[in-house]
Order: C-alpha cells, then sequence, then structure tokens
C-alpha cells in the first residue's frame, strides 16, 4: 500500500535552530547506523522510517560504512525505501551521509583525503539514488591529511551541489575550532560537529560545548543510550533480541563492566521516579543542554521510536534530579 505521511506530524516534534543557521533539526534524530543492514528485513526498516516520519522526525543519519554486515548496506536499503514511495517527502527531509572511516581498499578508500571524500559522496549518491546529500560530514578527524585539503574538499562538495551543508565528526576541541575557522574563510560555514555523549561519556562538557555554542555552530549527540546500556533491558540478562546478543556489535567490549551496570541500576530508580523509562530519561537529560541540536538515536524496533519521541512530554527535569544524578555518575572505578 502507498505510503501516506501522517498530516498531524509537525505537531509532534519540536525543532531546534542548527547553530545560527537557517536549518531546523527535529529534537530526535534517527540513525541508520546498526538495524538497517543485512541483518534486518527491508519491510522493518521501512516501517521504522515511515513510524519516524510520522512522528516528526525528519532527519535520517547515515554514512557510507553503514550497515550490518556490508559496508554500504545501510544507503542501498534507503535509497530502495525512498524509491518505494518515501521518496516523495524528499523537500521535507534531512538526509546525512559521511566519510572517514575504511570503505574500500588501497590508498583511496580511508580517512581524510580529497579522492576519498569527493569520489566517497558519488558512491553515497549513487547508493541512494539521490541528487545531493543535506548535510555530508567528514566522520573522524586525520591525523596524516592537512585539515586545509579535508576543509576544502568539503567546501568544494558544497559549491558543486552533491552537500547543502557541511559537518564534521568526532572532532574533538582544536581540531573543532581550526575547522571551524577554515571553512569560515572558505565562505562555507560549518553546520555541526555530531559527538558521542551520555550519561558515562561526558568529555565535551569540558569546552567542545562552549566552542560550538560561541561559534553559532550545532551540535547532534549520538549514542545517547550508549547503544542501548542506558535503558532497563540489561538490569538482569542480556535479551536474546538485543545488540549485545548479536555478533559483530561492540556495544558489551565497550560499555559492560560492574560500575556502568551499578550506575545504570541507580539511573533507573531516578527514571522510575519520574514516571518515565531510563531511555526516556537518558534523552532528556541530553538535550538539557542549550548547544545541543537534537539527540541521535537507534532503534531496532518501531516501538522504541515511539517510547522514545514521547519524551516531548517530559524534557524538564528539577534541581534535585539533576543533584541525584550527579552524584550516582560520581560512582567510583573500583566498586
Ligand atoms: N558519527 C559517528 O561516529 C557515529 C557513531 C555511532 C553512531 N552514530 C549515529 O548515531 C546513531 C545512533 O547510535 P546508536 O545506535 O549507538 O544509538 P543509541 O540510541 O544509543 O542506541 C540504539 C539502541 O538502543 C536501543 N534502544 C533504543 N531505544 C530504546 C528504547 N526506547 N527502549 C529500549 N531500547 C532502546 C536499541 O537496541 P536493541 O538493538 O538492543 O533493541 C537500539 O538499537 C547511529 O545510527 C548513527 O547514525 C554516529
Amino acid at each position: 500500500m502507498e505510503y501516506i505521511a501522517d498530516t498531524e506530524r509537525y505537531g509532534k516534534m519540536k525543532y531546534r535552530r542548527c547553530g545560527n543557521t537557517g536549518l531546523f533539526l527535529p529534537i530526535i534524530s534517527l540513525g541508520l547506523w546498526q538495524n538497517f543492514g543485512k541483518e534486518t528485513s527491508i519491510e522493518i526498516q521501512k516501517q521504522k522510517l515511515h513510524k519516524a516520519f510520522d512522528l516528526g522526525i525528519t532527519h535520517f543519519d547515515l554514512a557510507n560504512n553503514y550497515g550490518l554486515p556490508a559496508n554500504g548496506s545501510a544507503e542501498e536499503n534507503f535509497g530502495k525505501i525512498l524509491k518505494d514511495g518515501f521518496g516523495k517527502y524528499r523537500d521535507e527531509m534531512v538526509i546525512s551521509t559521511k566519510a572517514g572511516f575504511p570503505m574500500w581498499d588501497g590508498p583511496y578508500g580511508d580517512w581524510g583525503s580529497r579522492k576519498y571524500l569527493i569520489s566517497s559522496l558519488d558512491q553515497s549518491l549513487k547508493r541512494m539514488r539521490l541528487d545531493y546529500v543535506d548535510i555530508f560530514y567528514h566522520h573522524r578527524p586525520d591525523p596524516g591529511t592537512p585539515l586545509e585539503e579535508t576543509m576544502t574538499a568539503l567546501a568544494d562538495i558544497v559549491r558543486q551541489g552533491k552537500a547543502l551543508y557541511i559537518g564534521i565528526s568526532n572532532y574533538e576541541e582544536i581540531e573543532t575550532k581550526k575547522s571551524i575557522e577554515i571553512l569560515s574563510e572558505l565562505k562555507v560555514p560549518c553546520l555541526v560537529n555530531q559527538i558521542r555523549y551520555n550519561f558515562i561519556e561526558r568529555w565535551p562538557e569540558e569546552d567542545l560545548f562552549d566552542i560550538l555554542g560561541s561559534s553559532g555552530v550545532g551540535c547532534i549527540c549520538y549514542s545517547p543510550l550508549a547503544q542501548g546500556l542506558l535503558t532497563n533491558k540489561y538490569l538482569s540478562e542480556i535479551p536474546e533480541d538485543s545488540r549485545a546478543a548479536r555478533t559483530g556489535t561492540s556495544i558489551a567490549e565497550r560499555y559492560f563492566n560492574d560500575k556502568n551496570m551499578l550506575i545504570v541500576k541507580n539511573l533507573n530508580e531516578v527514571a522510575v521516579a519520574r514516571g518515565q523509562s531510563l531511555a526516556q530519561m537518558a534523552l532528556s537529560w541530553v538535550l538539557r543542554k542549550d548547544e545541543i541540536t537534537s539527540v541521535l538515536i537507534g532503534a531496532s524496533k518501531v516501538i522504541q521510536i515511539e517510547d522514545n519521541v514521547s519524551i516531548l512530554n517530559h524534557l524538564d527535569f528539577t534541581e534535585d534530579e539533576i543533584d541525584t544524578i550527579e552524584n550516582i555518575l560520581k560512582t567510583d572505578d573500583d566498586i
């Protein structure tokens, strides 16, 4: 049956301006890193994208290498779904992709050279069957390539009309400042930095948020649920249908330890007292900061998208709640 979007969708979401640019993003964006490759049926993927759009999520985040277990399969699947009726809403969507991690063999399929970035975006556009993306990101800083080369390639991509805006991702403070300066000189301003930020990974609080805020650059926070750790699903066991139970994922290695499990248990009590799930509280907490434009979630099920969007009814925190959370997050490493 032909997909027709919910006519009430824009009343179901809040939108924040991305830095001081003209672009608004939904406070919740949907990422296609996992659950949109070969491990999930195209029908389920379609249901999730349609539900997200019906709930006012206009921003879909991809990268050249997304899609387990095959690089590029998330972009291919997204292209198929666009062609199959979703694409008639193209002008109401912000579609992002990236290059920067290993993508193909040889010296031109990785990092930040002009050669890699331009070829990779051309491939991404073909896979998604698009003429342009809204945001093209350099996915991670490249210590070997001059930043001027990477930033000039990004600016040229905008001038060629293959991307409307430029983003950086995983750039720390100094690299962020320099990139913003170079792009500003090139008259193609940096739109956004996309970084990992959640209850247990808080390095951007030191300086990065201030740098982005004072430069008028937006901020998108990925893995706000620490890939699912910051939900109540792992409190007693590893469910069979969870990311931690799937091969080829990094959640267990990255996050599962006694300290984090104790933090999750204690945060869950705060969430219950607030009348929210832990996942909902984790997303609301990230969004408490004005510098943050959007939280970028992943979802294996349609219901997770619905649950996460319902935070719009309860984004605020009392001072007591914030203090209690801070105390929980101070849990020692040697518990
Ligand atoms: N720029 C970068 O370097 C970078 C790196 C990583 C990610 N990203 C972007 O960020 C996006 C999100 O990353 P992420 O997948 O790590 O985000 P996340 O939101 O922290 O984790 C997503 C996982 O959490 C679980 N989940 C989500 N909502 C839930 C709910 N309401 N209740 C219970 N469980 C829930 C699901 O796990 P189950 O599968 O267990 O159900 C889901 O797959 C990616 O798709 C990608 O677009 C960017």
